[in-house]
């Protein structure tokens, strides 16, 4: 989750797909991603994001849409890119189980310090999008791991046995 679901979601959305898809566990582990506003819906990611994405190997795709309160019902973690995020979705959840979903994204950052948001890339320079993918492989690695250990996933490939 971030503002617009054209830069940061997207990017996190994308490289956890990979990550998932890596391990086997595509049916296991559903993946979206959705912004708190709604001045790109229906918009493929920036160009910038997904330029930077594919670099790395990861093909981001999609079109941005708004985050809707149904979605607390169909995710098990909804996870926000900064705390102006967070907020908005915590403003928009429905219950004590549904703010329960919600946690930061570099919560799963052991690199992230103090530094508990994925900046926002959208008015910067191109290090910003660098930035995003570097924060995203890191903390989206620890999520797997900790999904994985919270529903007993096994790889259902080559590469984890
Ligand atoms: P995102 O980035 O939240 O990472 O998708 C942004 C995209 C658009 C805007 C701000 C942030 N905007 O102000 O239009």
């Amino acid at each position: 989750m971030c503002l617009g679901n054209i830069c940061r979601s997207p990017t996190a959305e994308g490289v956890f797909r990979h990550l998932v898809e890596e391990a086997g566990l595509t049916e296991a582990i559903q993946i979206d991603s959705a912004g708190t506003a709604a001045y790109h819906e229906g918009e493929p990611p920036d160009r910038r994001s997904a330029a930077t994405a594919r670099q790395r190997g990861i093909s981001i795709g999609g079109r941005a849409r708004r985050f809707r309160a149904t979605d607390f019902e169909r995710f098990t973690h909804v996870i926000a890119m900064d705390r102006s995020n967070r907020s908005d979705l915590l403003d928009l959840a429905p219950d004590d189980e549904a703010r329960d979903k919600v946690q930061l994204l570099r919560d799963y950052d052991a690199e992230a310090a103090s530094d508990v948001d994925v900046p926002d890339p959208y008015y910067g320079g191109d290090r910003g999008f660098d930035t995003v993918v570097d924060i995203c492989e890191r903390s989206c690695e620890a999520l797997l791991a900790a999904l994985r250990r919270e529903h007993d996933l096994r790889t259902t490939t080559r590469r984890g046995r």
